[in-house]
């Protein structure tokens, strides 16, 4: 297959943006849909090529808007219908795309379906969510929320009865075994891609269906349900996608591209822990490993991979020694744990260094799957552990050092979270202006690392290989497509280490420094000594 035959989203960069976050346009401490589109040109720079935006919908906002009231309105905080479509023209006509969260689960419980659902019991609405006289259903189901939830189920006074919720009781489960929510759902996708954006990250997808004896995660029922709206898609909307979150292990995941007939895009969760345990215990082999479990992908379907989002830095899919490990490394203060999880940003996570940052960002970007920048790591942000649940990592996006860091005009104690104002991480020092007036800033090689990988397709669609080498502080990655090779070398430790490749195909050859544009080496004998400084990476091109 031919690189420009590939579909957009093989090779794309994501940046994913909480829109409250991102800009204030209106001064009134919320972040909203003008602000955003003010800042696209930002975005555009950065080399990216679709942004993925939280939920923007009507919503009590008990879970940051993962709690939908009405799925056909913005929340009045960040704009209207109209200021919408000018976001999906103006991002369109930078040559951005623009997907949205699509959340099939759940709804609030102040959406008029389960107002309805509860009170009125003859309605059609009824069947709208899960219901139960006993709250003893589906025990082998575990609670997500950890933290806050005793158990999946909840009682309603004004039903009498108990309704079955993944996540915070506030957001009750929608039921799929009832035809009409599958049917409601597809409306709901049918107003927003006529709109014109280019596809949504589904959200919870594992959960849809529940079935006594399992625990309710992954069922059959609930791939039949998935295929059918992307069998609606392809129908109607050509080119649109569909991300999976589905925080599994990547042989459950890979369940969800089906024969390429369900997701064309999955979250990649378990490699992302592995990236982190890899470089601070400067060894390769958590990374061999989790690839070695990661099945292959149909043909254009593609992993989404990312090194931290909007959630938590979740340890689900590690062992419970790793995920102790994890915590006595990366979380040591009990507030920096939420669930399963750590709620820090990346630059805290690496010690703000610099170097460290962007090993992990080649790391990631070494292996296969289209890359997620989430808003701020790209210049270092910093996180506030001291807000409640995940707000923390969703501070304010740090433009300048003015006041409230060019974010808001509103006075300080309006903002919906405040600025980060102290130490290395506070706006004053550490914001977008600040970055792009210093030319060895992160935003910087964090911009120049996004071009290099984005002028190589061969990331995006070649083969991937470990190739061995004696030193496990050392993950080298081959990768290959068409005949043309790069070679990855990351030395995830923070001592200079030398490793001696075998390439007795490429004797003759000359290596490129990709990432310096520069000739590395002339290889003259089968094998190739080369050193490394502590926690540097070389993209090596092997040409004749
Ligand atoms: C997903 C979202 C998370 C949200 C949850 C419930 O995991 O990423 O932020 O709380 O779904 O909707």
């Amino acid at each position: 297959m031919k690189t420009q035959q590939l579909p957009w989203y093989m090779n794309a960069m994501f940046y994913e943006v909480h829109i409250r976050a991102f800009c204030d346009s209106t001064g009134d401490g919320n972040g909203d849909i003008p602000g955003l589109i003010s800042k696209l040109d930002y975005i555009k720079q950065l080399g990216i090529d679709c942004i993925w935006i939280l939920p923007m919908f009507s919503s009590p906002l008990k879970d940051d808007g993962y709690d939908i009231a009405d799925y056909y309105n913005i929340h009045p905080d960040y704009g209207t219908i109209d200021d919408f479509k000018q976001l999906v023209n103006e991002a369109h006509h930078r040559g951005l795309k623009i997907i949205s969260d699509l959340v099939l689960n759940h709804t609030s419980d102040q959406h008029p379906w389960f107002q309805k659902s509860r009170s009125e019991a003859d309605s059609k609405y009824r069947d709208y969510y899960v219901w139960s006289h006993t709250d003893d259903k589906y025990s082998d189901a575990r609670i997500i929320f950890l933290d806050t939830e005793k158990s999946n189920w909840s009682y309603d006074d004004q039903a009498g009865m108990y309704y079955w919720h993944r996540f915070y009781s506030s957001q009750p489960d929608l039921n799929y075994d009832n035809p009409d929510v599958i049917e409601e759902m597809q409306q709901v996708m049918k107003f927003w891609l006529d709109m014109g954006i280019d596809g949504f990250r589904a959200d919870a997808v594992p959960y849809l269906i529940q079935r006594e004896g399992t625990n309710c995660e992954n069922l059959p029922e609930t791939h039949q349900i998935l295929k059918g709206f992307r069998a609606f898609m392809n129908d109607h909307y050509e080119g649109k996608i569909l991300l999976a979150e589905a925080n599994q292990w990547p042989e459950d995941v890979r369940e969800y591209f089906g024969d390429g007939d369900e997701f064309h895009m999955g979250f990649h969760f378990p490699v992302m822990p592995r990236i982190f345990m890899a470089i601070r215990k400067g060894d390769a082999s958590p990374i061999h490993w989790i690839m070695s479990k990661t099945p292959d992908i149909p043909d254009n379907t593609q992993w989404c991979t990312f090194l931290r989002n909007h959630d938590e830095l979740t340890l689900e899919m590690v062992t419970e020694e790793e995920r102790q490990w994890m915590w006595e490394e990366y979380a040591p203060d009990p507030r920096m744990r939420l669930n399963l999880g750590i709620r820090r940003r990346l630059a805290p996570l690496l010690d703000n260094d610099h170097q460290k940052i962007l090993l992990a960002n080649a790391l990631l970007y070494s292996l296969p799957g289209a890359p997620i920048i989430y808003y701020g790591d790209e210049i270092g942000m910093g996180d506030n552990i001291w807000l409640p649940d995940r707000n923390g990592v969703r501070t304010p996006m740090q433009w300048d050092d003015s006041p409230n860091a060019g974010f808001s005009t509103a006075n300080q104690n309006e903002l919906y979270a405040p600025v980060i104002t102290t130490g290395a991480y506070s706006y004053k020092r550490l914001n977008v202006s600040a970055g792009l007036s210093d030319p060895n800033s992160l935003l910087h090689k964090m911009r120049h690392l996004v071009e290099v990988r984005k002028t190589h397709p061969i990331f995006a669609s070649g083969n991937y290989k470990f190739l061995a080498v004696d030193q496990t502080e050392c993950l080298v990655i081959l990768r290959e497509y068409q005949g043309q090779k790069v070679i990855c070398i990351l030395n995830l430790s923070d001592k200079n280490q030398m490793i001696t490749l075998n390439l007795p195909d490429d004797r003759d050859k000359i290596l490129i420094d990709i990432v310096h544009n520069s000739k590395f080496r002339h290889i003259k004998s089968d094998q190739t000594t080369i050193a490394t400084d502590a926690y540097e990476f070389l993209w090596l091109k092997i040409s004749n």
